[in-house]
């Protein structure tokens, strides 16, 4: 196993983060781990929703939490001037395919107007050496053809949240080589194209395995949009390791390490939706699914993400099993049931994981 997980801890005690998308699912799984590794985190994002795992796992005691709109830029540069970060982690988003597609100027608003007021910012804040661009394998222009994405494969995303991402990379790439990259300034600035993750604690219920664990706690059959879709699952904590470890690497030598990433699992990792239910039901005999009505935003098919660069180049690579990940959401899910915290489940979950 590599060490990773040690470096990062070392790194970013007493590190300045700012993260963007704090309140969402990923946002509250990083400010836990930030938090077990002593960083001084600020998070950045809209108002949380009632029940979130943001909430669940008491986020505002271990971030400084600023509810502001990303595409509000003068609350955005205030809040990055006053916290004086050294590391960013953009992660804001309109992240759901369908409300994307059902209010694409609120998704372009976001993604595309709240990523150019982030480096706007950042070009005023010169504490800042690392910035970690959160996008997606959905950036790619998928033929459908099953195959399997390296960094280099032309871009477009056809839907307004694929396109979206996609219009985030090009503005990441101009920020960098216009503004942040030059003899007055080296930022590292990369774009993390990061696949499916699953985890204990999502409470969105479009969301996959919400939606199963939902069917199994009512006793109703999981509606599955596309079962034979095809996807690279992850772990949430193996994608986080990830873009900590670029923000990491990035720091010290940032034109070394500023590029673009795929982070995502090994090839055994790329599976279809009707895997993770099965998987599911070894844990509980009641999960059925039926199949559940498509909505026509062009979804692809199969998308496979090679990340063979990641694994030569970063000092990462994914360290979960597809089971020990399926593992660690159904054990979520039943010490919840239980009445654990989910504070206490989510430090437990990243401490084993950081080998603490
Ligand atoms: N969840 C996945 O499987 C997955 C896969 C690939 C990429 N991603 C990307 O990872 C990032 C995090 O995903 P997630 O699953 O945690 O999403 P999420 O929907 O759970 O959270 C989104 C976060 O962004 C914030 N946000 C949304 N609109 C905003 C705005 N206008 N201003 C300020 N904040 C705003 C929300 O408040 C929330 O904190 C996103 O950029 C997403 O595109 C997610």
């Amino acid at each position: 196993m590599r060490h990773a997980n040690k470096e990062n801890l070392k790194f970013y005690k007493n590190k300045r983060v700012f993260v963007t998308g704090h309140t969402g699912f990923k946002g509250a799984w990083l400010c836990a781990m930030l938090h077990e590794m002593g960083a001084d985190v600020t998070g950045y994002s809209l108002t949380p929703d009632k029940g979130c795992l943001f909430e669940k796992i008491n986020g505002k005691e271990k971030v400084n939490s600023i509810i502001g709109d990303v595409q509000d830029y003068q609350s955005l540069k205030k809040a990055i001037l006053d916290s004086q970060p050294e590391i960013v982690v953009h992660m804001a988003a309109q992240a759901i395919v369908k409300d994307c597609f059902d209010n694409p100027m609120f998704a372009y608003g976001t993604n595309v107007m709240g990523t150019v007021n982030l480096f706007e910012s950042i070009r005023k804040c010169k504490s800042v050496k690392s910035v970690v661009v959160i996008t997606t394998d959905k950036v790619y222009e998928n033929k459908g053809d099953g195959a399997v994405y390296v960094e280099t494969d032309p871009l477009g995303g056809i839907d307004p949240y694929s396109s979206s991402k996609t219009c985030m990379e090009y503005i990441t790439d101009t920020y960098k080589r216009s503004y942040l990259q030059n003899e007055e300034r080296m930022v590292g600035i990369s774009t993390v194209r990061a696949s499916n993750v699953l985890g204990g604690g999502d409470h969105i219920q479009s969301r996959l395995i919400p939606s199963i664990l939902n069917a199994i706690a009512t006793g109703k059959p999981v509606e599955l949009r596309n079962p034979h879709q095809t996807r690279p699952w992850q772990s949430v904590l193996d994608a986080l390791n990830g873009y900590l470890t670029i923000g990491r690497l990035m720091y010290d030598e940032p034109l070394k390490y500023s590029s673009q990433w795929n982070i995502g699992p090994t090839l055994d990792g790329i599976k279809d939706v009707l895997w993770v239910v099965n998987s599911m039901q070894e844990h509980y005999a009641n999960a059925e699914y039926v199949v559940g009505e498509t909505f026509d935003v062009k979804e692809s098919k199969t998308l496979g993400l090679d990340i063979s660069k990641s694994l030569m180049k970063l000092d990462w690579e994914p360290m979960l099993s597809c089971d020990k990940m399926l593992y660690n959401v159904v054990d979520f899910f039943k010490k919840q049931q239980n009445g654990e915290s989910e504070a206490d489940i989510c430090s437990s979950q990243i401490k084993e994981f950081l080998e603490l």
